[in-house]
């Protein structure tokens, strides 16, 4: 989205050319108020008609306030004293006020700095990627979703090697932030208003950068929010994330929701855990069923088993019997996964030798990884 504040007579000449989601406020004031109410914001055009010492302070103000908001101002006349101050108040572009390519190709190029400060990738417009989603389910709480979502996003980005994007699906009670130590300034609530025409720029402006290569959206955070999210914009999201990064890898609630099904729809990849008691793995039997009852692929499923070796009574084969499909990952159970929580860092980046960071590396090398031409071909993804 952009803000143009400029009052209502020119802006109705300038809010074409800025294409997408453009709103218009009269005063640098009203200005300030869009960008209170809207911590996603990247983009302010400052019109001819609005003082340029009013401007000037509004953007030095903003430079320290919020850094990854750009401002391009509009003038009449371009001469060197204004480009000097504008330079000086850091103001991103000055752009004469009736040269629309112009401004066009200013604001590109500030949505461009705005993702280098955020530090989140904005793709350019020439380059679509095939990335695959990864869907984590369980339909039994606490069997390690989030654990291994957050592990398995920051394993497949290597350092920044690849891009990944964790999106945070359980809505009500997500805990991705947490796991990542990031601070929940953009969730997927603030993609509301791009509902129906959620493009790569907008998707890009709700994610939070949270390591070299790993990106999240993050979960809402103030109740009740959860409960404003439509399916469509998961659907319209993880149909537009996938030409962005890599790989997406979703975390999900443990419960069949619509905003699953919508995941599950746009996944190649269905990743179910269970944890060897008896609660879980029925629960896992029951989802079994139900995806085949829905008619999803086998091959795109993978069961991970995780705290493997907890002595709990029940033998490899008791567990296979529910199973009745082959387990590609067993997770053992470590207290330094929980202490990788507390310190908000995944235990693949804390301790990669240990045995749940390598159990969790193996699965991904050998069952999530695809080689680039193989992930080209299956860029059309599983619909029922
Ligand atoms: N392999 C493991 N060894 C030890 N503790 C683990 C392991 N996997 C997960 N845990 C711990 O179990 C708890 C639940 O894990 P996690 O939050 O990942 O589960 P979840 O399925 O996402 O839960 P929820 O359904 O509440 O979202 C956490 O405290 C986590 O640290
Ligand atoms: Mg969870």
């Amino acid at each position: 989205m952009t803000i143009l504040c400029e009052p209502a007579a020119r802006a109705g000449q300038l809010s074409p050319a800025l294409g997408g989601d453009v709103r218009a406020a009269g005063t640098l004031a009203e200005t300030r108020r869009l960008l209170a109410s809207d911590p996603v914001e990247s983009l302010v055009v400052v019109g001819a008609s609005i003082d340029l010492d009013e401007a000037l302070t509004f953007t030095s103000a903003l430079r320290l306030q919020r850094p990854a908001v750009g401002v391009v101002l509009l003038r009449d006349v371009l001469d060197v004293v204004v480009l000097t101050r504008a330079l000086r108040a850091g103001v991103r572009e000055v752009v004469a006020q009736d040269d629309l390519a112009a401004l066009v190709d200013a604001c590109a190029r500030s949505r461009q700095l705005s993702a280098q400060v955020t530090g989140v990738p904005q793709p350019r417009p020439d380059e679509r990627r095939n990335g695959q989603v990864i869907t984590v389910f369980a339909a039994k709480g606490g069997c390690g979703k989030t654990t291994l979502a957050v592990n398995l996003a920051a394993v497949l980005a290597a350092g920044g090697e690849r891009s990944v994007c964790l999106v945070d699906l359980d809505l009500s009670f997500g805990d991705v932030g947490i796991c990542l130590r990031a601070e929940p300034i953009r969730t997927i609530v603030h993609g509301l208003g791009m509902l129906g025409h959620v493009d790569a720029a907008g998707a890009s402006s709700l994610l939070t950068a949270c390591r070299p290569g790993l990106s999240a959206l993050l979960a809402p955070v103030e109740p009740g929010d959860a409960e404003r999210i439509p399916a469509g914009l998961v659907s319209e999201l993880l149909a537009v994330l996938p030409s962005m990064f890599d790989y997406v890898v979703v975390d999900t609630p443990s419960a069949f929701s619509e905003h699953v099904l919508a995941a599950m729809d746009s996944s190649h990849h269905h990743v179910l855990l269970t944890t060897p008691d008896v609660p879980a793995l029925k629960n896992l039997r029951v989802t079994l069923d139900m995806l085949d009852l829905l008619s999803y692929a086998h091959d795109i499923r993978s069961v991970v088993l995780n705290r493997s070796d907890a002595k709990v009574g029940l033998s490899m084969d008791d567990i296979d019997r529910v199973v009745r499909s082959d387990i590609r990952a067993h997770v053992p159970s470590s207290r330094d996964v929980p202490i990788s929580v507390n310190k908000g860092n995944p235990i693949v980046l804390d301790l990669p030798k240990h045995p749940v960071s390598e159990a969790i590396a193996r699965f991904a090398r050998e069952h999530v990884l695809v080689e680039p031409a193989v992930a080209a071909a299956k860029s059309k993804r599983w619909f029922r």
